[in-house]
């Protein structure tokens, strides 16, 4: 006798893909996160051309991507720690907006990297569009879920499958918003056959945990960017506040105006943690002793913070 169907759980975050308009063709005016997750499934066709699979639907949360919170985020790797460790699920799906989806895409491979699939998806027009990509995307990310082996961090839109990590967002409008810099993405969903040119991606997991510090002490880390006429008082004003970490956007291969340098050296000194990437919107930076050098600006961000959050507290 066959075991039970494997399970899918698609969860729910909000964003365009669950977002209306009152005018089918306004791509722009409309509200994201109004639709439930269960209403963005049965608008996909319920994975019916999935029959050996079963899903199942959470709404962890609804909320325009730009609204993004840490509560938000570590809600979410709380909901897809446990439906991944559950032996009925074979492979998790997120709904979630476009604007922040790098932000969490990386987080979320940083901190789970799961021998299952969890695939991220997205819409760059509201569900109540003449031609809305959600439904198509989401179809895309369930074959690709349900794809014998898929395994970690993926994230599927526009037609393309990224690996979580690289992913960036290159485009306001566009359908095919999405890019993965120099890596190229990972493979392409078309007529609902996936055809993959690179391995799936793979990483050492820091573990749920990490995120599980009450969120109001997480380490507040800011992104400064070096440009003509950086004066460094930018990190002067953050200090007096208060701050952990520092993530520099310098110019091209990771240059840093002298002056933003110098209060830099003043950050550093105080105990604040500083890693360097570069504002340039392809490539890595060159040399760099840091990992942070591959990353943009915001994923570097959200590697500075696991970093501190990782690490052991100061006594005393
Ligand atoms: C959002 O990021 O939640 C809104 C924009 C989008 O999903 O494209």
């Amino acid at each position: 006798m066959e075991g039970p169907a494997r399970k899918i759980v698609v969860l729910g975050t909000g964003g365009t893909i669950a977002g209306t308009a009152p005018d089918a063709g306004d791509h722009v005016g409309y509200r994201a996160a109004q639709l439930g997750v269960a209403a963005l499934v049965a608008a996909a066709a319920g994975g019916t051309w999935l029959p050996s699979w079963q899903l199942e639907t959470e709404q962890v949360a609804q909320i325009d991507s730009a609204d993004l919170t840490h509560a938000v985020w570590q809600l979410l790797v709380r909901r897809a720690a446990a439906h991944l460790a559950r032996d009925d699920v074979g492979a998790l799906v997120v709904a979630h907006g476009t604007d922040t989806l790098e932000e969490t895409a990386y987080l979320l491979h940083r901190v789970l990297a799961p021998a299952k699939p969890l695939v991220l998806t997205a819409a760059m027009r509201p569900a109540t569009a003449l031609q809305a990509d959600g439904p198509q995307n989401l179809n895309d990310a369930l074959t690709v879920a349900a794809e014998s082996g898929a395994r970690g961090v993926l994230a599927v839109i526009g037609g393309q499958v990224f690996a979580g990590a690289e992913l960036r967002k290159q485009h306001p409008y566009r359908l095919d918003a999405f890019g993965a810099g120099d890596a190229g993405a990972l493979g392409a969903v078309e007529q609902g056959t996936l055809r993959r040119w690179r391995e799936w991606p793979s990483g050492a997991p820091l573990g749920p945990q990490v995120v599980e510090r009450e969120v109001r002490s997480w380490p507040r880390v800011e992104i400064v960017t070096s440009h003509a006429g950086s004066d460094g008082r930018i990190v002067d004003a953050l200090l007096a506040q208060g701050v952990d970490g520092l993530v520099v956007a310098g110019v091209g291969n990771g240059h840093v105006h002298t002056a933003l340098q110098a209060a830099l050296a003043r950050a550093r000194a105080r105990g604040v943690a500083v890693a360097l990437t570069t504002r340039c919107t392809q490539g890595v930076v060159v040399g760099a002793t840091d990992d942070a050098g591959a990353l943009t600006p915001v994923q570097a961000r959200v590697e500075l913070l696991l970093r501190l959050l990782a690490a052991p507290p100061e006594p005393g």
